[in-house]
């Protein structure tokens, strides 16, 4: 009984998701008097014209993320117009409107801010143009579609990984490091710590004894939030949460400048080729590897078929605090030492040489 409802919910949620989005762009497309300012017509259309509004280039991720988007978009025959907001918001606003203004089908949209963001989304859809938030959800706004990785379900890895592999496991004093306090995915991120690390900390066996947020997750930022902690308990640390491989950079600079890299457990994410070096030699414990391959492939061909007005699967939904947006959410992997070449090596997300290029033959794996 119980499957069976799952079974008409899941149902429902797919027809609705199916319709939402028919009916969205059967209304932008529908009648011409319908149309809003700046919607192209079927007829005048050469190529899909899809825009991506990034936020930022900086961290090695976004520009593969750029790469894999924008070489599918022209397999598939479409045209992309990428715009970067290097974390500034207002600059991310003046990009939409630019990608507005030349009239793209299709707007995506990696978010600075995601709160702010919402008013980009209102003006691509008065010009008749769907969005798609990529990996950054976009919030309090009408938004057609997320895609993303689950990211409550990241934070409760790196938090489970660092509880299981403490030196006393449950036990001990840790730093947390969140991730921008503008990017809706690090309170996800932080979410899912919490979820982890609550019953720990309410039995007194696990201490956060420092915290902070890295603004616009700058590792320089990181560091001086490490640094703190250092100040403050000496080498009393066993672990450090930090929410992705660029923080988890700037907390292990700190971690060296004082003669405790490698004697505390960091977490990390994003599987950055450093990040994996780093694991190898044993100052960083663990990354999340994201398969941003099959998330950027993905959000093209959505991107493509939405232009080209078809409607779209999406099998889940996530609030954004207006609506239950439409949701794509691609699984994530664990990585440490002991699994590195059977994920990222193995997914030829990084070469084998490049990721132990600092470890003496004799002593690395086996290569696949
Ligand atoms: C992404 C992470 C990334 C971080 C910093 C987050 O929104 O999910 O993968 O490391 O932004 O760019």
């Amino acid at each position: 009984m119980k499957g069976l409802t799952v079974s008409l919910v899941t149902i429902s949620l797919i027809l609705s998701v199916l319709i939402g989005l028919s009916l969205y762009r059967g209304g932008l497309t529908g009648a011409p008097s319908d149309k809003k300012a700046g919607a192209k017509d079927g007829a005048e259309k050469g190529k899909p014209h899809i825009g991506l509004s990034m936020d930022t280039l900086k961290e090695a991720r976004w520009m593969r993320d750029r790469d894999i988007f924008v070489a599918k978009v022209k397999e598939l025959g479409g045209e992309v117009e990428v715009l970067s907001a290097g974390s500034d918001d207002m600059t991310q606003i003046r990009n939409v409107t630019s990608l507005i203004t030349n009239k793209v089908d299709v707007m995506v949209i990696v978010p600075h801010d995601g709160a702010a963001m919402g008013k980009g989304v209102d003006e691509a859809h008065k010009a008749g143009i769907p969005v798609i938030a990529y990996d950054r959800m976009i919030t309090n706004c009408d938004l057609d579609l997320y895609m993303s990785f689950d990211n409550v379900k990241v934070g409760e890895a790196q938090a489970k990984y660092l509880v299981d592999h403490l030196a006393t496991p449950g036990k001990g004093r840790i730093v947390r490091i969140y991730g921008a306090p503008t990017d809706n995915n690090a309170k996800l991120f932080k979410e899912g710590q919490d979820n982890v690390l609550k019953p720990y900390i309410d039995k007194g066996d696990i201490k956060v004894v420092h915290e902070n947020w890295a603004t616009d997750w700058k590792p320089d930022k990181a560091k001086d939030i490490m640094n703190a902690a250092i100040t403050n308990n000496g080498k009393e640390i066993d672990g450090v949460l930090a929410s992705n491989d660029g923080t988890a950079g700037g907390a292990i600079q700190a971690l060296k400048e004082s003669g405790m890299a490698g004697k505390v457990l960091v977490t990390g994410q994003d599987a950055e080729l450093s990040a994996c070096q780093r694991i190898v030699e044993g100052s960083q414990a663990m990354t999340i590897y994201k398969p941003l391959e099959r998330m950027a492939s993905r959000a093209a061909e959505t991107a493509m078929a939405m232009a080209q007005g078809k409607p779209i699967l999406a099998k889940s939904s996530v609030p954004n605090g207006k609506k239950d947006v439409p949701s794509v959410l691609i699984e994530t992997t664990s990585v440490d030492k002991n699994n590195m070449v059977d994920t990222v090596i193995q997914d030829k997300f990084h070469v084998f040489e490049e990721v132990y290029r600092n470890i003496p033959e004799g002593e690395r794996p086996r290569k696949p």
